[in-house]
């Protein structure tokens, strides 16, 4: 079993245990050594009908996301930036396919740890498509009936952690920019610098889910599905995003061929 680089995550280290210790739960600073994130498999098969290619990491399909992923980390590196939040004009543009998928990329390819965090709240996919039990997620961090260490999820790969969202949460713009939710990004993000945190967005133009949320990431990109969006959506949506940092714009499904990213 692989253990996560202990100078840099130290709350993220792979066990198969699932139980924190009471002193990890007693003694204040030093106790995040020990906190212990749930480690689940992954199934080949259910991945791949998801289009989670990813995974692999010698995959010849795996390979679309290299470019994407050395330009996004050339970017954020040397901006300082370890959020970056995926959005699209609209739904179904394969936001969530991507996400998951960078995220695996920068897992394998990298010494970053890469988190996924599902904030589509009125449409939570990564821990379907990932295949993850979800007995704890972000719905019950949100309802205060969950710690954070209790909600992260290590599906096997190195590096890789998820914020899974079970069920959608009811009122989703107003959670967005809640004050608990810009505390969460704020934490996620300070706890270390060698992670990268990656937030599945909604799409910008169905409901003001994105706006208020969108200052809080330190970047986005956007994702345009190939025939699927107006060219006055996707202008719309540049002016959705304002003055947010543009680290770039995906044309996802551009071939016929479904597998392809460019
Ligand atoms: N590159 C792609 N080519 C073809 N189909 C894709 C691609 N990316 C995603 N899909 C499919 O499109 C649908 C929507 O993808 P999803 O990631 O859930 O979109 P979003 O999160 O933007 O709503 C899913 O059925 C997914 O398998
Ligand atoms: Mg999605």
């Amino acid at each position: 079993m692989e253990m996560f680089n202990p100078d840099t995550e130290k709350t993220e280290q792979q066990t198969s245990s699932k139980a924190m210790t009471p002193t990890a739960q007693s003694t204040g600073l030093n106790a995040l050594s020990y906190v212990q994130t749930k480690v689940v498999p992954l199934r080949p098969d259910h991945l791949e009908r998801n289009r989670i290619v990813a995974y692999n990491k010698n995959s010849s399909m795996s390979g679309a996301f290299d470019l994407l992923r050395t330009q996004v980390l050339k970017t954020m590196e040397e901006n300082g930036w370890r959020t970056l939040a995926i959005t699209s004009p609209t739904p179904e543009a394969g936001k969530t396919v991507l996400a998951i998928n960078l995220a695996m990329s920068i897992a394998h390819h990298t010494t970053k740890t890469a988190l996924l965090v599902d904030f589509d709240l009125r449409r939570p996919k990564v821990g379907e498509y990932l295949g993850l039990p979800m007995d704890k997620s972000l719905n019950e961090l949100l309802a205060d009936e969950a710690e954070l260490q209790e909600v992260l999820v290590n599906p096997t790969l190195p590096r890789f952690v998820v914020l899974p969202t079970r069920e959608p949460i009811p009122l989703s713009t107003e959670v967005l920019s809640s004050p608990a939710v810009s505390h969460l990004i704020a934490d996620l993000r300070e706890r270390y610098n060698s992670r990268i945190v990656i937030f599945d967005l909604p799409p910008l133009l169905s409901s003001d889910d994105v706006i208020n949320v969108l200052p809080r990431f330190d970047c986005v990109l956007l994702v345009v599905a190939n025939g699927l969006n107006s060219r006055k959506e996707i202008e719309e949506s540049l002016h959705h995003l304002g003055t947010a940092n543009l680290i770039g714009t995906v044309l996802n499904k551009a071939e016929p061929e479904n597998r392809s990213y460019y």
